[in-house]
Formats: structure tokens, C-alpha cells, sequence
């Protein structure tokens, strides 16, 4: 049996600004991802069949990880072949498995990040010769953060979030999460904030037509500069009203955060996963101690950024 092993991170967005809903329901994006040392590993072997591709799946939150074809990573895989044009012999179908770390769920495109390390074990395994570029093109077919879960580091993404620019970006940040007790499904999120938009007041701030989202120069500035303290102060999150409506437990833990003395406090992409950036290091070890003892949140964790996209980590020979 030969396989291949892949670790890809989580991710976060540092801005997330949402346009209107547009006429396919998907909603166009300003964002700027920031992929973070919070990692699945994905290993995809060719197995002995005949028999259906299957998937296996360990760890934080596997059992509400969907199996068969309805699994990202499955998915994937069989966007890659199609669009390779590879005719897979019946005998040798794929078994994946998946070691998760990164929540299910919980914003930090868990799901994109597994899709998007069968995409790379699969172009391994088949020798499909794709490129960085080809992959994410198929990346773009199979959800809109399969792009960047490839690329990792930061990034600038537009149109639903795959059109993707690489960020200049210096320094090393440290991040603490905070893990909800309870799950949110994106979609659900976006209605929620069309709701939100749509039930405003005309001349509320904000009504009218949604205006189109833009990027912002502060946090880029902030970026560049590598200054925790600007980036804290300009995170942004246009779905966090959405997220904080659905799993009101939010406001409490992300105030606390605050009053903990993080630079920025967040919800994660859709949610529910708080986001508070620290100042270093050791002050993320002291804010995940005391977050911890406030009682807000099911687990919390630490992660530094950017780090790498889906990488190869184990040899493409494996022999069984
Ligand atoms: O592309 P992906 O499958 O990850 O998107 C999941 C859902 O999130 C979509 O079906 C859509 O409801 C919503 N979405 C959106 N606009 C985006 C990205 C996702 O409305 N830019």
C-alpha cells in the first residue's frame, strides 16, 4: 500500500468584510486569511479493492465529521481526478484518514484545510502533475476556502473568498482561541446576516443597498509594519453580529478576552471560535491560563501565524 501524509493548518480571517448576496447565494468577500499552527494530518493510501473510496476520521470533533461522498476531502479527491482526467482502476480505491485537530464547525475551516491536503496527496499519490496553480483552481471548485488552505501564510481573497493575493505581512503572531461549546453552520451564519442587514431601519447606519466590501488599509498598514498592537486594533469581522445572534455566549467570552488584555478579540470567520490576539508568546500563555479559569468557553488553545499552506509530511513511499 503506498500513501501520502499531509498537514494543513487552520484558519483565521483577520478582516472579514461581506458584500451583498448575490445571485448565485454566495456572497462576495474582502478578506484577509491568516493560516495558524493549528494543523489537521490527512493520510491518503491506495488500498487493495474492489471496493467503495472510504473515510477515516480521529480526533477533536470526528464524529461529527460527514463520512462517505458527502466528506470535503472525498470530494477533493474526486474533483482532482475528474479534472486530471484520470480513469481510477475499480481495484485500487483511496483510503483517507484524517487526524483532526482543528475544531468542526467552529470558523476555522477545518473542512477546507482536510480538502485541501487530499488535494496534495492525491496529485502525490496519482502523480497527476499539477501545479501550486492548477490545485487551486480545483481548490476554488471544492468550497471557497479549499484556495487558501493550499497556499497558507496571509493572504488578501476576493470574489467568494479563492481569489487569493499573497499578503506582505512581517512578524510572528500569537493567538488564543477559544473553543465554543457548540457548533455553527456557515450557511446558517450568512442568512442570518442578510436577516440582520435587510431587518434594518432605513436610515439606521448601514441601511440601504449593502455597499461592495473593501480592504482595509489600516490592518495592511498594521500587517506590514508587523505591530501586534495595530493588527489587534484593526481586526474586523462583518459576520460576528450573525455569529453572536445565533450563540449569544459569544459577547460574554469575547469581553472577557478583552478585559484579559488581548490587543484584539474576534469571532472566527462564521464562528463560534473566539480569536484574541497576545502581545507575545508568554503573554498568550498567560491569557490561555486565565481564560481557562473564567469559564467561558468549552477548551482553549494556542497558535502562532502565518504559517505554511498544505504540506507533504510524510514520505509519498510508504510500503505496506
Ligand atoms: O464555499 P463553501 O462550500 O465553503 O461555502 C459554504 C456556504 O457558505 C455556501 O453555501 C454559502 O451559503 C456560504 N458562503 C457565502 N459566501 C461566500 C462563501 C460562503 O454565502 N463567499
Amino acid at each position: 500500500m503506498t500513501s501520502v501524509t499531509v498537514r494543513a493548518p487552520a484558519k483565521i480571517n483577520l478582516q472579514l468584510a461581506v458584500g451583498p448576496r448575490r445571485g448565485d447565494g454566495y456572497h462576495d468577500l474582502v478578506t484577509v486569511f491568516h493560516a495558524i499552527s493549528l494543523f489537521d494530518d490527512v493520510t491518503v493510501a491506495v488500498t487493495e479493492g474492489p471496493g467503495p473510496d472510504r473515510v477515516l476520521v480521529s480526533g477533536e470533533g470526528a464524529e461529527s465529521v460527514p463520512g462517505g461522498s458527502e466528506n470535503l476531502a472525498l470530494k477533493a479527491a474526486a474533483a482532482l481526478a475528474k479534472a486530471a482526467g484520470l480513469v481510477r482502476a475499480a481495484d485500487r480505491p483511496i483510503e483517507i484518514t484524517i487526524r483532526k485537530r482543528i475544531p468542526v464547525a467552529a470558523g476555522l475551516a477545518g473542512g477546507s484545510a482536510d480538502a485541501a491536503a487530499a488535494l496534495v496527496a492525491c496529485n502525490e499519490l496519482w502523480n497527476a502533475g499539477f501545479s501550486q496553480e492548477q490545485l487551486r483552481e480545483v481548490a476554488a471548485e471544492v468550497g471557497s476556502d479549499v484556495a487558501f488552505a493550499l497556499l497558507g501564510g496571509t493572504a488578501v481573497g476576493q470574489g467568494r473568498g479563492e481569489r487569493l493575493t499573497p499578503a506582505l505581512a512581517s512578524g510572528e503572531y500569537h493567538w488564543v482561541l477559544a473553543v465554543a461549546d457548540g457548533q455553527l453552520s456557515t450557511p446558517e451564519v450568512y442568512a442570518t446576516l442578510d436577516r440582520l442587514r435587510a431587518a434594518r431601519d432605513p436610515g439606521e447606519p448601514g441601511s440601504g443597498p449593502q455597499p461592495e466590501p473593501v480592504l482595509d488599509n489600516a490592518l495592511m498598514g498594521a500587517l506590514r509594519s508587523g505591530e501586534p498592537a495595530a493588527v489587534g486594533r484593526a481586526l474586523s469581522n462583518d459576520m460576528q453580529p450573525a455569529a453572536i445572534s445565533l450563540f449569544p455566549a459569544l459577547r460574554k467570552t469575547l469581553a472577557v478576552g478583552r478585559e484579559l488584555g488581548a490587543l484584539g478579540a474576534i469571532v472566527a470567520g462564521s464562528g463560534p471560535t473566539c480569536v484574541f490576539l497576545a502581545a507575545d508568546a508568554d503573554r498568550a500563555v498567560d491569557l490561555v491560563v486565565s481564560l481557562s479559569g473564567a469559564g467561558v468557553c468549552r477548551a482553549v488553545t494556542r497558535a502562532a501565524g502565518p504559517v505554511p499552506g498544505a504540506s507533504i509530511i510524510g514520505s509519498p513511499a510508504g510500503a505496506s
